[in-house]
């Protein structure tokens, strides 16, 4: 049987993205009861960060180790990958040793090259395109505050980043409408905006496009790698910031997300982290839930 990706959301279908949350939310249940689950017993994973994390870092390398198995933490300071061995070789070797790699990386195709040289199924942790397990837990934390997001209303303030793109993915996967107001000149990739069709739309108005949504989602306005573009970016997204005001003219019970880390000041307000409609500790935390189930379907192939 062919090896099974996650490098975007589309590598997985509707029902299965479903059922991976219902199963994300029973393995949090069970953690919290105290039950222990050894499903990936003896497997490793490999963990490849081109890129700073600590979410990411801390949920796969605890999760891996609350599932009975271990991760290797692998950087290119002290790899080969850093002194330029090829990616195909480098896949080649890794996943001839381990159960799944998880790569977080700079150009997408980076990742869709490493999965495809890989024996095993490569989990993409983040690249310049797309942060899909990011997705898997806001989902999951949607689902358990409110339901289905299903036929709702999800309104992205900000960049047209990686998260925004995988927020259009999310559109079309869990079905909902999605409202980006970005300013000109950051909106996200238009051929992920064509695709997505009149499900997704963008306006220059983070008020307007965030009357009466059910969710309302921001990320920082300079990603990892636009570091020297942040005094600009200052500039040219002054206006988009989530705070209690704008909260105000969505849905009375919307939620409130960010992936984090967050900029007090710059996209959000200094105390929307704790805004009676946030959600981010726990959308954090289900960082480790949702990857526990997507490495026990990727890995194993169920999900039990
Ligand atoms: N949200 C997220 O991916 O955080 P890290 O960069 O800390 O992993
Ligand atoms: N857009 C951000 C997300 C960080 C989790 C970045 O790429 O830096």
């Amino acid at each position: 049987m062919a090896v099974r990706h996650f490098l975007t959301l589309e590598d997985l279908s509707p029902s299965e993205l479903n059922d991976l949350l219902d199963h994300a939310s029973h393995l949090r249940d069970t953690w919290r009861q105290g039950k222990t689950r050894d499903s990936l017993k003896n497997r490793v994973l490999a963990m490849i960060f081109e890129k700073s994390s600590t979410r990411t870092r801390v949920s796969f390398e605890a999760g891996m180790t609350q599932l009975g198995g271990s991760a290797l933490f692998l950087s290119p300071r002290d790899t080969q990958l850093g002194r330029g061995e090829p990616i195909e070789d480098s896949a080649r070797v890794i996943s001839s040793m381990v159960s799944a790699v998880m790569i977080r990386t700079f150009a997408h195709d980076t990742a869709v090259r490493f999965a495809a040289a890989s024996h095993t199924p490569v989990i993409n942790a983040l690249t310049d395109d797309y942060h899909p397990c990011q997705l898997l837990a806001d989902m999951q934390t949607y689902r358990e505050h409110r339901g289905s997001i299903q036929g709702g209303t999800v309104t992205w303030i900000g960049d047209g980043n990686n998260m925004c793109n995988s927020y259009i993915n999310a559109a079309i996967q869990f079905d909902f409408q999605l409202r980006i107001a970005c300013p000109t000149g950051y909106e996200p990739d238009s051929a992920l905006l064509a695709k997505a069709g009149e499900r997704v739309t963008v306006c220059p108005d983070p008020g307007e496009a965030s009357r009466d949504a059910n969710l309302v989602v921001t990320d920082v306005w300079a990603s990892m790698g636009q570091e020297q573009e942040q005094q600009a970016r200052e500039s040219a997204f002054n206006g988009f910031q989530v705070n209690p005001e704008l909260m105000a003219l969505a849905d009375k019970d919307a939620l409130f997300m960010h992936c984090l880390p967050a900029h007090r000041g710059e996209e959000i307000s200094e105390g929307m982290l704790e805004h009676p409609s946030s959600v981010v500790w726990d959308e954090a935390e289900n960082r480790l839930h949702a990857q526990k189930a997507l490495l026990e379907f990727l890995i194993l192939g169920t999900l039990d």
